[in-house]
Formats: C-alpha cells, sequence, structure tokens
C-alpha cells in the first residue's frame, strides 16, 4: 500500500519560520514555502510524503483535533485558549513568552484590593481560568482581537491578559507587568487517531525534532 501523506498545520507567522527550520534540520525541506510572495496555502515534500498548510493560529489545534492535520506547531497560548482533543507531545523551546496581566502601575492596586475591574484579552478562557478559579476575583472579561495594549489607555478596561515577549510594546506605552499567568512556548500537538494509526511515523518524527533542540 502506498504510504499517505501525513499533513503538518502551521500556524502563520514567526513560529512557521522557526518551525521549517526545525524541519529542515532533520531533512524535511519545503523550498516553495520560501518564496514570500506565494500566496499557496500547501507545500507539498512528496519524497518525504509529507504536506504543510499555513492556518490562523487558533485555527491549528481546530485541525489537528478534526483529523485535517495529523501535527500541528502552534503556541501554548492558543492550545490553552483552545482546549481542543488533541495530545501536546513537545516543546520546541522558542517562540519563548510570558502570558501577563499587564496594566499601568496605578492598577496595581486594583488588583490587589480584588476590585471589579474590566480585562481585555484575547485570550478570554485563560484570563477566566485566572482571575475566577485561580485568583477567586470577579471580573469582567472583555475579548478584543489584537493590539490588546490599547485597552487601557484609551479607558476601555483597567488591565490586560496579553502575551509579553520581549516587553517593548509595554514600555513603549507606558504599561508594567502586574501578575504573571504562565511561560508559553511553540508545541507540537498530534491528532488522537493519527497517533495510533501512524505512531512509528509521528513518533520518528517527534524523536527527530527532539534530538535538533
Ligand atoms: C503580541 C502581543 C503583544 C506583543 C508582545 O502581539 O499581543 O502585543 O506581541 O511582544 P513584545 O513584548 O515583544 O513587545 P502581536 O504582535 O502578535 O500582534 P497583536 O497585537 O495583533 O496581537
Amino acid at each position: 500500500m502506498e504510504e499517505r501523506y501525513l499533513t503538518v498545520a502551521l500556524g502563520k507567522g514567526r513560529l512557521a519560520k522557526k518551525a521549517m527550520e526545525c524541519f529542515e534540520k532533520i531533512g524535511i525541506s519545503c523550498e516553495e514555502m520560501k518564496d514570500k510572495d506565494t500566496r499557496k496555502l500547501i507545500f507539498v515534500n512528496d519524497e518525504k510524503k509529507i504536506r504543510f498548510f499555513l492556518a490562523k493560529g487558533p485555527d491549528v489545534p481546530t485541525y489537528v483535533e478534526y483529523g485535517a492535520a495529523d501535527i500541528g506547531i502552534v503556541g501554548e497560548d492558543t492550545i490553552l485558549e483552545e482546549n481542543r482533543n488533541i495530545y501536546e507531545v513537545l516543546d520546541l523551546g522558542f517562540g519563548k513568552c510570558r502570558m501577563c496581566i499587564c496594566g499601568p502601575k496605578s492598577a496595581e492596586k486594583l488588583l490587589k484590593n480584588g476590585e471589579l475591574i474590566r480585562v481585555a484579552t484575547k485570550y478570554p478562557k485563560i484570563a477566566k481560568k485566572h482571575f475566577y478559579d485561580e485568583k477567586h476575583q470577579t471580573v469582567e472579561i472583555i475579548k478584543l482581537n489584537g493590539s490588546i495594549e490599547l485597552a487601557p489607555i484609551v479607558g476601555l478596561s483597567e488591565v490586560i491578559c496579553d502575551i509579553v515577549e520581549t516587553g517593548s510594546t509595554l514600555r513603549e506605552n507606558g504599561l508594567v507587568v502586574l501578575e504573571e499567568v504562565c511561560p508559553l512556548s511553540a508545541r507540537v500537538v498530534v491528532n488522537q487517531v493519527s497517533m495510533k494509526m501512524e505512531h512509528e511515523r509521528i513518533s520518528k518524527l517527534i524523536s527527530d525534532l527532539k534530538k535538533t533542540l
């Protein structure tokens, strides 16, 4: 029987580039993906019987859960937020950053006193878990889709729950880290059925990737 293609979903952007560098190190490359002007969404390596596609980060766990992708490379933040039925099998060690509660220094006392504050975030589930389940603090969570740092500046919320990598976005906007929620990095996730049906190939791939770290 001819070997089926393994499908890998990559979260568009910084992680995808780093992930492809990892795959190259283990002898799986995809030249056509390097063309910056391409509008192609799917890239095939016929020799290795593997194909890659680029998706919006939050959609990667969805593709993997439904088996449209056998494997996904995605940030831990997205895995926590999406909470899909997938296996998380490897920490790739790059894309390191922190999920934090941030705001102006003056918001520190609001947090400390457990006041009813508004929290703007792209990650409502993570924010809810942090405030409701861990801190037992009632807050109002406001879902945004990007440029979260704007919210406390223009008065939409008192604080934000967002990713901090270098800290420069916060610094340049007069905001600080008030609480740390958790550290984050890029992860390899696997579809639960694929893990059984393609166990040998997937395990080999994971152990090869592990050796490059
Ligand atoms: C992320 C995050 C912060 C910024 C943090 O935003 O939401 O805004 O990066 O990085 P830094 O600590 O290195 O400044 P992203 O660039 O992904 O865009 P977004 O605002 O659309 O979420």
